[in-house]
């Protein structure tokens, strides 16, 4: 059974106007699968992770986490989920923040602090656990939201744009260590991104969004071998992938 699965989901935003964000939304990701989620701004990227994750109700169409419905497994804290802005306490150290989540479940006692500990070293930020946000730059901040997500050990982890405020360099640097995580903890990533390069080094499969009403135009496989060198990005393989995905972005799939 494939870990997530979406079944003809619409979302139109109510109001004196409504807004049709996403029509027939269909894909599955499988366990330990790497999937991103590109397409044109306001297609309906946040709008897709906030139904998986439950932050706005499903009114049509499906979403199985594990096989239950996404309310269920956000109640079973088996959803993370990592924001463009990494929306952190300010007068907080990273490692309070990273232990915020368990202190409001009132989960945290010493093996919690280790394991929050052990995230931040995760995520390369061993030396900085007592570092308020206002004391770590925006690619450090944006690596204690990670941790944060980390915590409960989420076997999914939904993360929208996290990099996208982020200097190229730093943010190559941010996807290098993000396939360490992964590997390392074996979860199942929903990324949104509107860098195709950062999709294609980054994924298993791609699933592309038209504009909005976002409809899942192609879903594309990224058969590049793992480990990924970020060498691969000089590919052959790479940049007709991303050749391909242009094509695909710009809508000559759609209209022949
Ligand atoms: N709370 C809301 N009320 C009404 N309309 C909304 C709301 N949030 C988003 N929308 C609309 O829904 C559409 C999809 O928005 P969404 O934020 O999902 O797009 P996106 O693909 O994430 O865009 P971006 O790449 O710019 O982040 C947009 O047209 C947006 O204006
Ligand atoms: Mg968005």
């Amino acid at each position: 059974m494939a870990l997530l699965e979406v079944r003809d989901v619409c979302y139109i935003y109510p109001g004196a106007q409504p807004v049709e964000a996403l029509r027939d939304i269909t894909f599955e990701v499988e366990r330990n699968e790497f999937i991103s989620v590109i397409g044109p701004s306001g297609c309906g990227k946040s709008t897709l992770l906030r139904l998986l994750s439950d932050l706005l109700p499903i009114d049509k169409g499906e979403v199985l986490i594990a096989g239950e419905p996404a309310v269920v497994a956000r109640r079973k804290r088996e959803i993370g989920f990592v924001f463009q802005d990494p929306a952190l306490m300010p007068w907080r150290s990273s490692l309070k923040n990273v232990r915020l989540p368990l202190e409001v479940l009132r989960r945290d006692g010493a093996s919690e602090k280790a394991t929050s500990e052990s995230l931040l070293r995760l995520v390369g930020l061993g030396d900085f656990t007592a570092k308020r946000p206002d004391q770590l730059s925006g690619g450090m901040r944006q690596r204690v939201s990670i941790a944060r997500a980390l915590t409960y050990d989420p076997p999914l982890l939904l993360m929208d744009e996290p990099f996208g405020a982020l200097d190229q360099i730093t943010r190559d640097e941010m996807n290098i260590e993000l396939l360490n995580i992964w590997e390392q903890k074996q979860s199942t990533v929903v990324f949104v991104t509107h860098s195709i390069g950062e999709a294609i080094y980054l994924s298993d499969r791609i699933v592309v969004l038209s504009p909005r009403p976002g409809r899942i135009v192609d879903i594309v496989d990224v058969p590049l071998p793992r480990p990924r060198d970020p060498a691969i990005k000089r590919s052959r393989e790479f940049f007709d992938i991303e050749t391909s995905l242009l094509g695909t972005l710009e809508g000559r799939r759609i209209h022949g």
